[in-house]
């Protein structure tokens, strides 16, 4: 019998309509449209209005509608969902539990994944082992992130950086060469001061002082964090590339995740391929955590040939990191 793999299907997502841009941020803190374009590279982010819904399982809804629309995938016959979120609705019951109860699902086992930015590459990885295993067969990989919740608008140094997005990804068995190939993630929780949200967890539970102090607000040291991404994305990129024999003209495309153009620039130039196949979306949306992998690979499903060697890299809090190598598995339709 033949190895089974996992293979992404198809792809769904949902990015909410008001536009956030450098200008209307330049009115609201003390920044301007240079700074951000030359330092990060965003134009505009997404932002999450109640007319849309008001939490992140409203958008993961979304994506997974988006999904079935595109595929016809029955919703019953799904098995296991896994949301990749730092935004989750509450911090119980899990908002994989409430965006399966808003779709209809009932009976699949269902539960969130905290990779932070690196999620989207975590969750592949974990839901491949359950299709590798052949206990799970349709499952969707929903990743929602409604960062506009947890931004401090009154902080320059971050607010800049996030927006509001989700995906949805169906994945399913395969017998051919083709889907996840190869995962190269780790975690190491040194890191874990530079990019935070202080209050809100066991550590420091809210209280007045939490509030009135940001404490529930997104806190990241950019310096600090920039020179690990900048080194350790890379790192993991050429290691996993290396191990799978893959040269720069092997690669059709790389799929980073969209922190830093600056972040994607130095991945691009340590695997040595041309600009012209590094998907670049995080103008149009910023950083919107697990989110931002799986809506490049929504945005360029059209030029996707089966066979294509992607890369898909993320550097994140924890600090969590890591690189895949998939094989695509469908032409676009
Ligand atoms: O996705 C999860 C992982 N996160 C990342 O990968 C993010 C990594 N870090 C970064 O991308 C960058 O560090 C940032 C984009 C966050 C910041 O860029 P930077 O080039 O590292 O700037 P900086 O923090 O060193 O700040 C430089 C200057 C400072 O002013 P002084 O002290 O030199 O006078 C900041 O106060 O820029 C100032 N600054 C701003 N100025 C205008 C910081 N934010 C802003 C702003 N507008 N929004």
């Amino acid at each position: 019998m033949s190895k089974i793999n996992a293979v992404i299907t198809g792809v769904g997502a949902f990015t909410p309509e008001y536009r956030l841009t450098n200008d209307e941020l330049s009115r609201m803190v003390d920044t301007n449209d240079e700074w951000i374009m030359t330092r990060v590279g965003i134009k505009e982010r997404r932002i999450l209005k109640e007319n849309e819904g008001t939490a992140a399982s409203d958008m993961g809804a979304k994506a997974v509608e988006d999904l079935v629309r595109k595929t016809g995938l029955d919703l019953q016959e799904v098995d296991l969902v896994v949301c990749t979120t730092v935004t989750g609705d509450m911090v119980l019951p899990a908002t994989a539990a409430i965006i399966c109860d808003k779709v209809g699902i009932h009976k699949a086992l269902a539960f969130d994944i905290n990779g932070a930015c690196s999620g989207f590459l975590y969750g592949l990885d974990l839901v491949s082992q359950y299709i590798r295993s052949g206990s799970k067969k349709k499952v969707i990989l929903v990743s929602t992130e409604k960062m506009s919740s947890i931004v401090d608008y009154t902080d320059r140094t971050t607010c800049v950086l996030f927006g509001d997005a989700a995906t949805a990804v169906l994945v399913e068995p395969t017998e051919e060469h083709i889907g996840l190939m190869d995962s190269n993630l780790h975690t190491d929780g040194f890191g874990r001061e530079w990019l935070k949200i202080p209050a809100g967890g066991s550590a420091m539970p809210a209280s007045h002082e939490t509030v009135d102090g940001h404490k529930h607000f997104v806190y990241q040291e950019g310096k600090q964090v920039f020179k690990y991404a900048v080194t350790y994305m890379a790192d993991a990129t050429v290691d996993v590339m290396k191990r799978n024999n893959l040269t720069s003209d092997d690669v059709a495309w790389l799929v980073p995740h969209q922190a830093n153009l600056r972040i994607i620039s130095a991945t691009q130039e340590r695997m040595g391929i041309p600009k012209e196949k590094v998907m670049i979306n995080i103008q149009n949306y910023g950083n919107t955590t697990s989110a931002t992998i799986p809506l490049c690979l929504y945005e360029w499903e059209s030029q996707l040939k089966k066979g294509d060697n992607l890369i898909l890299a993320a550097f994140g809090a924890g600090f969590t990191w890591g690189a895949l190598y998939v094989k695509w598995g469908y032409d676009a339709k």
